[in-house]
């Protein structure tokens, strides 16, 4: 009897994550930075690339707790341009659990309602890895719960120059104004340009940096970091972090008094 409860009682913790959520505020758009493959790995006397393999558990994961709830954007971050600079193997690793992880998602993706996006320098992932992503993109693109954005050979600064570059080429061949260069115009030249901006940014494994993400586009996101090592996250993680968010004030350089008058209009 003693066991059937307990075993009931685990029932009902892992089939309601998402309690405590307001489902009426969630955030628009959710970035991930997935940190903590390697050192997992590590703690288990692996090679860091089974840390990656089993990082693909908690991005099915994740993605399923968001289509779950209703949020309607997330992006993770899956390659910084800096990691080019990693040994070769893991690097060669990386791009084929890309492809082997794409190729076994399509149909998950299409049950989901989960369209693929990119973000990034995809020209510069070896040819199979592009073209496997741009067949993933073309065979979910009529999907609409969900869009899943990978930010793959990504950094911000990479993302801004290319933007900086074509702003400037614009404004060389007249197509532009000087008093046309917004933050609006800029926004639009980003990768990003068809997605809201994330509201609330989560980076695992205990690192309290961006390293070259989304750093234009999180400048008014709430930040959750939280010490659990990436392929350990799962939804009730996610729930955690979202419940963490709706309980702060987001004043956007107003006062509280400002936010707490225009909450009873
Ligand atoms: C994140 O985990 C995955 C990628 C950057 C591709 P790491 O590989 O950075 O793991 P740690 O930070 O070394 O533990
Ligand atoms: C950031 O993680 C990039 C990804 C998660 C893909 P890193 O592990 O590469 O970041 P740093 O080098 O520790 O800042
Ligand atoms: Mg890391």
């Amino acid at each position: 009897m003693f066991v059937f409860c307990r075993l009931n009682f685990y029932a009902i913790e892992m089939t309601d994550w998402k309690k405590n959520i307001d489902l009426n505020r969630l955030p628009k758009h959710i970035a991930i930075i997935m940190d903590g493959n390697g050192r997992w790995a590590k703690q288990q006397g692996h090679l860091r690339v089974f840390g990656h393999e089993n990082g693909v558990k908690s991005v099915r994961d994740i993605t399923e707790g968001c289509v779950e709830l209703g949020v309607k954007n997330l992006t993770l971050y899956a390659f910084s341009t800096e990691n080019w600079s990693r040994p070769k193997e893991e690097v060669d690793f990386l791009m084929s659990l890309l492809i082997t992880t794409l190729k076994g998602e399509i149909d998950t993706f299409n049950k989901n309602g989960i369209r693929l996006h990119a973000i990034g320098n995809l020209k510069s992932l070896p040819a199979k890895c592009y073209d496997e992503l741009h067949d993933t993109m073309e065979k979910t693109k009529t999907n609409k719960r969900l869009n899943l954005i990978l930010a793959l050979s990504y950094s911000s600064y990479w993302e801004i120059t290319e933007a900086t570059k074509q702003i400037a080429l614009d404004f060389k061949n007249n197509k532009i104004k000087e008093e046309e260069i917004t933050p609006d115009l800029i926004s639009k030249h980003l990768n990003t340009a068809p997605f809201p901006n994330p509201e609330l940014m989560i980076r695992t494994s205990g690192e309290h940096r961006l390293s070259n993400y989304l750093l234009w586009q999180l400048a008014y996101a709430e930040f959750y970091f939280t010490d659990v090592l990436w392929p350990d996250f799962r939804k009730p993680h996610l729930a955690d972090a979202i419940y963490d968010f709706q309980n702060r004030e987001r004043r956007f350089g107003k006062t509280s008094e400002q936010i707490a008058a225009e909450q009873t209009q």
